[in-house]
């Protein structure tokens, strides 16, 4: 069974297809939609080993022409070389306007196709097949694509919406399981920022999820990518509400870039990052400490990180003033109120919040 899920934008709307064993209908559903009939499939070298014969299959098998390409896997390649690398297979390749990027991979590909998606010939149509957890319930949705900066995480990027996200949960059974964990993490986030029930449902299916229970990884896909939807509906371009997705970001982006890409998973540094910002809510009021202390466990339970690497204070806060969300030099976090609700404050003492954070 497929379900779909709309991320309605208008005359850019365009269907989440969710199920078990849709791989092979990738093909039809580009068809369906009227996708350009010449695609670059972007991949790395793990994923297309796993499923690059299956999506060329599909995709030949409805007429598509199909030029594979690998970039190096991993969070240290998403950089302007291998975009370059990206660019040049195109342009070598005779891709014109009416031809299309299908992103097959986790966030670091499909964040990467997309951004050369909306830059090759100033745009042309992608879309995304995201086979980590982490990239089917937060990178693959909502259109934000982007290059790492050696200073700072996502830091060149576009707002750029795909046509069609299909995800195929049965591609999560080959996924590490420090990866499912990592994905983990950003499911967290939806239950903290936006849905309490959804957080006390994951307390409860611990288990199922990290034993990948097929049931549990669906349900939890399909509220994550309605949460998405929902909020990328209202605020595409991150004007208000969409900035609660990054609950957690601006601390951990500063761990990934401190402690270079690749050292730590996206995930496992968002799960960092969480846990400073809820103890900062707690400082404010705006959570209670029993909030922190669950947050803590289910992501402990789940095997992730909470404690922060070692950095000096003044490398922290560095990194977190090239935060996106930094505006005429003042910094915005996202921060918690109780679990299931978020709220946007704009922070001008960030050495006394974080130090305070940090030595909690
Ligand atoms: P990733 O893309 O590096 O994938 C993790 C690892 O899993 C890689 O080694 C990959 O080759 C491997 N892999 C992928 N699918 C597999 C499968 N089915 N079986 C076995 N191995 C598989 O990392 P990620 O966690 O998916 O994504 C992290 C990236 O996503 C970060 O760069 C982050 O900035 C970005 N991100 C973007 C958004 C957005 O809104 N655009 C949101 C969240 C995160
Ligand atoms: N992952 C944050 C966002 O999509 O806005």
């Amino acid at each position: 069974m497929v379900e779909i899920i709309k991320v309605p934008l208008a005359d850019r709307t365009y269907p989440i297809l969710i199920g078990t064993d849709i791989l092979r209908s990738l093909g039809e559903e580009l068809a369906a939609i009227g996708f350009p009939h010449k695609v670059a499939v972007i991949s790395n070298p793990t994923v297309s080993s796993l499923y690059g014969a299956q999506v060329k299959s599909s995709l030949e098998h409805s007429g598509f022409s199909v030029l594979e390409y690998d970039v190096p896997d991993g969070e240290e390649y998403k950089n302007f070389q291998t975009l370059q690398s990206i660019y040049d297979v195109l342009v070598g390749n005779g891709f014109d306007r009416g031809s299309g990027i299908i992103a097959l991979g986790g966030g670091v590909i499909g964040d990467m196709a997309g951004f050369a998606a909306a830059t090759f010939l100033r745009g042309i149509r992608y879309a995304q097949i995201p086979t980590t957890l982490l990239a089917q319930v937060d990178s693959s949705v909502g259109g934000k694509t982007a290059v790492n900066h050696p200073l700072g995480k996502n830091l060149i990027g576009a707002f750029f919406q795909p046509d069609l996200v299909l995800i195929d949960a049965g591609t999560l059974n080959t996924l590490d399981p420090r990866d499912v964990a990592a994905g983990l993490a950003e499911v967290v986030k939806y239950g903290v920022i936006r849905d309490a029930d959804f957080f006390n449902w994951l307390e409860d299916h611990v288990a199922d999820l990290l034993d990948k229970n097929p049931n549990a990884l669906i349900y939890a896909v399909k509220k994550a990518c309605q949460i998405k939807a929902d909020i990328v509906e209202v605020d595409e371009k991150e004007g208000s509400v969409r900035a609660f997705l990054n609950y957690g970001h601006t601390f951990g982006h500063a761990v990934e870039s401190l402690s270079g890409y690749g050292q730590w998973k996206h995930g496992e540094a968002v799960a960092i990052g969480m846990i400073v910002a809820a103890r900062i809510s707690c400082r404010m009021g705006l959570c209670h400490q029993n909030d922190v202390d669950r947050l803590t466990r289910l992501l402990q339970t789940l095997g992730l990180p909470v404690s922060a690497p070692v950095f000096s204070l003044e490398d922290y806060l560095a990194v977190m003033q090239r935060d996106k969300k930094v505006r005429n030099g003042k910094l915005s976090l996202v921060l918690n109120c109780g679990l299931g609700d978020a709220v946007l404050k704009q922070v001008s003492d960030l050495k006394e919040i974080f130090s305070a954070a940090l030595s909690s």
